[in-house]
């Protein structure tokens, strides 16, 4: 596996690829790699011939409070697990090489709508971030396909509308989330956890299955499971950003008709903001 700091040896290394008729298959990552993000290659691997990764912690994404700063950086140790994923190609570009022009006054990918709720407003121009950062990406490699972790189910579906509405021809893979043994969704930002939280953080998977179980057996009082669950969480030592139940495919509110559901979950542990969901299709459960 190569790793290449400027775009002009990916372009080469890409187009090289390209020439032996092999497929594309991209994994956008700020790194510090979990097996969370070994999955996204594994599974791009097993779709594409030639699986190129990028590693760039992109200031566009991050808010003026946020952790960019200490937002782990690991190139060394994130090399080891690509390699081992079955990773081609590594880009990790520099944010001059990203950006030559600087940040202020930069052309914009604008996310759509949807980018406004749960994450989105409480992260204002976070997804214009990532979809800016996504589609540079995009021009630089034009990947076949490109694989995203389900764990952020709201960028999946912002960075498919985005597909979607500028006729981009690249697959969009969702990659179901990988947990710990305990049921806590892997996170780069778990590792900022103290060893007290890191016990406590699973509780929030276990709300959002007690959830699913109760809408499963049928109760549709969406309002009444929110309030009670949020009000348990928040006893336990969270800080809750939000809890919601949403159509899957619009992010809109879900009402008592709908099939194809998201449970959705952001809180904070003392500074970590964890997210969460469970994806609920209740199509042919009953
Ligand atoms: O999910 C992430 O790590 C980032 O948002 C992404 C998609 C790499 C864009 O910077």
């Amino acid at each position: 596996m190569n790793t290449v700091k400027t775009v002009r040896e990916l372009r080469a290394a890409v187009a090289r690829a390209r020439s032996e008729g092999k497929q594309i298959g991209l994994v956008p990552t700020m790194g510090n790699l979990h097996s969370g993000h070994a999955a996204l290659v594994t599974t791009a691997a097993q779709q594409a011939d030639f699986v190129v990764a990028s590693i760039f912690v992109n200031p566009l994404q991050f808010g003026a409070n946020e952790d960019l700063d200490t937002y782990p950086r690991t190139l060394a140790a994130d090399q080891e697990t690509f390699l081992q994923a079955g990773c081609n190609l590594l880009f990790a570009p520099t944010v001059e090489e990203m950006y030559p022009n600087g940040m202020t006054g930069l052309t914009r990918v604008t996310a759509a709508q949807l980018s406004n709720e749960l994450c989105g407003s409480r992260r204002p121009g976070h997804f214009d971030g990532v979809t800016t950062v996504v589609s540079k990406l995009f021009n630089m490699i034009q990947p076949d396909l490109a694989i995203f972790g389900q764990k952020d189910f709201q960028q999946l579906a912002v960075i498919r509308a985005m597909v979607l509405d500028l006729n981009i021809p690249v697959q969009i893979i969702g990659e179901p989330t990988v947990r710990a043994e305990d049921g806590l969704a892997l996170s780069s930002r778990n590792g900022y956890l103290t060893e007290e939280q890191r016990q406590l953080a699973p509780a929030l998977y276990r709300h959002l299955n007690e959830i699913a179980q109760a809408i499963k057996a049928g109760e549709r009082d969406y309002a009444g499971l929110v309030r009670h669950h949020l009000a348990q969480i928040e006893a336990k030592g969270f800080r809750p950003d939000y809890l919601e139940i949403r159509q899957a495919h619009t992010l809109l509110p879900a009402t008592a008709d709908d099939r194809d559901l998201v449970i959705l979950v952001a809180a904070f542990l003392g500074a970590t903001r964890l997210i969460d969901n469970i994806h609920l299709n209740l199509e042919g459960s009953f």
